[in-house]
């Protein structure tokens, strides 16, 4: 499909470079150091302006506060998460909250519902960050995007779907932590994209789905996307 000049790369897990045509960058769930699957080659851009954090569990946030610190960049969080984040150090925060809309330069961000926990850990112990959340991203004259973040299958990404119309969705598949393919399949007839991008499978043994279990199980019409960390469509 025409994504009207944006450029969506994944880095491995479920950490996605959106880089709007405009050029507007935006890191969703920065997990770099630590990140078995991460593309060492990879150079992100000069400038990340925003870094949106879909929930506080390590695999999603652990790069967020050196990646501000370096890109002067914005951390858009749920508002607990964002507190805590600001107190560890980033500068400049945006707490918001599920079914909220803040506006990015040319990119709408839509807090939307997951089915996940979402806690933060670090030398004193596990945190509350408030509750997992997803990302769907209307940006000016290009694509809806939509980055489901971890989530279980659940009946109201219908409403997603009613609402913000995404044809790109970013879908954890691997299983163990989030839904697998069989149950991403069932998100795929909800959500009616016409582009998915498997995420958060593959960088641990525990996250077995693929994207061709999921291809096998979605109607072909759908384009999942069968990409590796580093892969830009
Ligand atoms: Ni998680
Ligand atoms: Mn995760």
């Amino acid at each position: 499909m025409n994504l009207q000049g944006t450029r969506i790369t994944w880095l491995g897990h479920a950490t996605v470079l959106v880089q709007t045509a405009k050029g507007t960058n935006i890191l969703i769930d920065p997990f770099i150091a630590g990140n078995p699957s991460y593309p060492k080659a990879f150079a992100l851009p000069e400038k990340i302006h925003f870094i949106l954090l879909t929930h506080g569990h390590g695999d999603h946030v652990s790069d967020t506060v050196p990646i501000a610190a370096k890109h002067h960049s914005t951390v858009v969080a749920i508002y607990e998460l964002s507190a805590w984040v600001a107190g560890k150090g980033a500068a400049e925060t945006i707490g918001m909250n599920l079914g909220g809309t803040v506006q990015l330069d040319d990119v709408a961000a839509t807090m939307v519902e997951a089915k996940h926990s979402s806690a933060v850990q670090d030398e004193t112990g596990m945190h509350y960050a408030g509750v997992a959340a997803g990302f769907v991203l209307t940006i000016a004259q290009g694509p809806v995007l939509y980055h489901a973040g971890d989530t279980a299958v659940f009946g109201d990404m219908s409403l997603i779907r009613d609402l913000y119309h995404p044809q790109v969705a970013m879908l954890p598949i691997g299983g163990h932590y989030t839904m697998g393919p069989t149950e991403a399949a069932l998100a795929v007839r909800l959500i009616e994209p016409k582009v998915v991008l498997p995420l958060h499978f593959g960088t641990f043994p525990p996250l077995t789905g693929r994207p061709a279990h999921l291809a096998a199980l979605v109607d072909p019409a759908v384009q999942v996307v069968d990409w590796k960390p580093g892969d830009s469509i």
